[in-house]
């Protein structure tokens, strides 16, 4: 009787073991992977957290800091010169179906017109916008 009561003691103390493993487990990946708001500075890549930023983390990390993106700040078609530049002379693969939702990331955060955060991160000065006057 008592080696009963001593065997459902154990089989209960299991029962209990095991669901406790198995949520422990299905936690930890979300915990590993930070939260991070949208227009918050991933801290990894100093890139401004928005729609398409995993992408450019994803494709544009593996030859030169992202400080490269960073501190760039170029019109849409000036980012797809680059990307065509990089592609053309310095082996930057196809982005395929990455590149539309990259560009719209570079053209919304690293435009000419806009430094992230209101902060300037050392960077290159907006164009010359200036008053072009005719020569008599
Ligand atoms: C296969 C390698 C490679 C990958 C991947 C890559 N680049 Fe580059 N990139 C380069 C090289 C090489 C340079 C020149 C670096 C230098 O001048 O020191 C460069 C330069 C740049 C520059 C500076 C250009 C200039 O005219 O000042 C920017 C901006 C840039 N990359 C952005 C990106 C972005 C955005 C991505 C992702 C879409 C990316 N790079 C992915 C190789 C790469």
């Amino acid at each position: 009787m008592i080696r009963l009561i001593g065997l459902n003691l154990i089989l209960l103390l299991v029962w209990f073991y095991i669901p406790q493993k198995v949520e422990i487990e299905n936690i930890k990946p979300i915990l590993s992977e930070p939260m991070l708001a949208i227009g918050s500075i991933d801290p990894d890549s100093q890139l401004v957290v928005d729609e398409g930023y995993i992408q450019v983390k994803q494709h544009c990390q593996s030859c030169h800091s992202m400080a490269l993106v960073t501190q760039n700040y170029f019109s849409r078609e000036v980012w797809l010169e680059k990307i065509r530049w990089m592609q053309a002379e310095q082996n930057l693969a196809d982005l395929g179906e990455s590149e539309k939702p990259i560009l719209d990331y570079l053209a919304k955060h690293y435009n000419q017109n806009h430094k992230p955060g209101g902060k300037s991160i050392s960077g290159r000065r907006r164009n010359l916008d200036p008053e072009w006057y005719k020569l008599d």
